[in-house]
């Protein structure tokens, strides 16, 4: 992934006080947050010797993934890499064979002299002392620091290797994967010493993609980066997954050029939910076809109208509800830079961050579609029927698209997006349905000033049919 140049607000103020580990357990499970101690908890003695130095605030973040191979490492080193990128971070995986060299540390330095502040380590680091080298390199440089460490039942470790095979297989057919994974697993398994109750901040990662074995134990973790990173481990890394996403079908507002309201489809938005409905289950189609498990809408009946013919259980989500434009609800671009054109030229400046009086930035949208991203991730095979600033949103976590680059996210109507894992990654499948329709794409005008004319104000308006201004 790309690393991005700004943050965003509310990341500007990590906390980093200097506490001992005992302060800060917390045992995760399924999701679920529980303060105290398992019967599985550390030495509580040991950790209370356990102290973390302090760090300046605002300090970049060392994240050391350690642990045996086919533990699920590099899978949560991407998760976590994707979710902070996405939040605005400036994050980058470097990945070490085995433990972190010089040579590493010297980029990493390089890295947050760049101005970007997250590093995460993605290697084995077997030994107490591979991983104190990192330690020490953190607090000479006063960087934050925090130790992930993975492990699994053998039966997930089997059934890693298998899966990891597989894939490498289909990539590589020269070599036998199973047998050399297989060595692999069996090279490192004696040589790995646990972490201590003296190293850390450390998360204790049991990795499962069974939600009732998957289980997260936390200690001396602080501050908003980390505190996001151990709820991004708190939920299982499900390896297959299938999404299906759309806008819906065209409304009688988009034929008009209106933005916002609550418009049923147009005839052509209804041919387009008849076409997505043979394409995903229902009438007409092919009976080895993909049929979504669950349909997710937003409250609006232009996306409820556009799954009526798909069969499968549906929620509604207010989550999903398209941006709202405030002030602007209903209007056209014209009639906007008719009644309010210092609005329209702010939002031109800097659309990510814009604000409609009374509605919302496409930044409100990001946190407000988090949960629903979290709740995907959880499940697969997944419809979501929803609109255009919000789908952007919810697309660029999958395509690894940074904050800024989202408001100008391509999301045509009309077309049927097919999300599949690729390993860690995301692969996205775009299929237009054919249904004619209206472009809603409005680009960013070369003109952004408040002083600029209607003329250069409107220039990239889609074209659309003409329609009386609403009072
Ligand atoms: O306002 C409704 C649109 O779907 C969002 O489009 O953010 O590109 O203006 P826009």
């Amino acid at each position: 992934m790309a690393p991005i140049a700004s943050k965003m607000p509310g990341n500007d103020y990590e906390s980093c006080s200097s506490h001992n580990g005992n302060s800060g357990d917390h045992n995760l499970s399924n999701g679920n947050v529980v303060n105290g101690t398992t019967s599985n908890s550390i030495n509580m003695s040991a950790a209370t010797n356990f102290t973390i130095t302090p760090c300046q605030i605002k300090a970049p973040l060392v994240v050391i993934i350690v642990g045996l191979p086919f533990r699920g490492k590099s899978f949560a080193a991407h998760k976590i890499s994707r979710n902070l990128f996405w939040k605005g971070e400036d994050v980058k995986v470097f990945e070490v064979e085995e433990k972190t060299s010089e040579e590493t540390l010297k980029y990493i330095t390089e890295w947050f002299e760049t101005g970007h502040n997250v590093a995460i380590i993605d290697g084995m680091h077997l030994t107490k002392q591979d991983r104190s080298i990192v330690g020490k390199y953190c607090r000479e440089n006063v960087y934050h620091h925090l130790i992930i460490e993975f492990e699994c039942e053998e039966r997930c470790v089997e059934e890693n290797i298998k899966d990891t095979a597989q894939f490498y297989q289909k990539v590589d057919n020269n070599q036998d994967w199973l047998q050399t994974f297989r060595e692999k697993n069996a090279k490192y398994k004696n040589q790995f010493e646990r972490c201590s109750p003296h190293e850390g901040p450390l998360i204790n990662v049991t990795n499962s993609e069974n939600v009732l074995i998957h289980s997260v134990k936390a200690r001396g973790v602080q501050g908003l980066l980390q505190t996001i990173i151990l709820g991004v481990l708190s939920a299982p890394v499900i390896k297959n997954r299938t999404f299906f996403f759309s806008r819906h079908g065209e409304s009688e507002f988009n034929v008009l050029g209106r933005i916002g309201g609550n418009a049923d489809l147009s005839s052509r938005g209804r041919k387009y939910s008849e076409n997505l409905a043979k394409q995903l289950g229902g009438p007409g189609s092919n009976p080895n076809g993909p049929k979504p498990r669950l349909i997710w809408t937003s409250e609006l009946q232009r996306t409820i109208h556009t799954v009526q013919n798909i069969p499968g259980p549906r929620t509604t989500l207010k989550d999903l509800n398209e941006i709202n434009a405030g002030i602007c609800e209903g209007l056209t671009y014209e009639e906007i830079q008719e009644r309010f054109p210092q609005e329209f030229a702010w939002r031109d400046q800097d659309k990510l961050k814009y604000r409609y009086p009374l509605g919302e930035s496409y930044l409100d949208l990001l946190q407000r579609v988090d949960g629903v991203v979290q709740a995907l991730l959880l499940n697969t095979d997944v419809l979501v029927v929803s609109h255009q600033a919000v789908l952007r949103c919810i697309l660029a976590y999958f395509k690894g698209s940074s904050p800024e680059e989202i408001p100008y996210v391509n999301v045509p109507l009309h077309t049927l997006l097919i999300v599949k894992s690729y390993g860690y990654d995301f692969k996205i499948e775009t299929v237009p349905l054919k249904v004619e329709c209206v472009d809603t794409y409005r680009i960013q005008p070369a003109n952004c000033s408040i002083e600029r004319t209607a003329a250069d104000a409107l220039k990239t308006v889609p074209a659309h049919f003409d329609a009386p201004i609403i009072n």
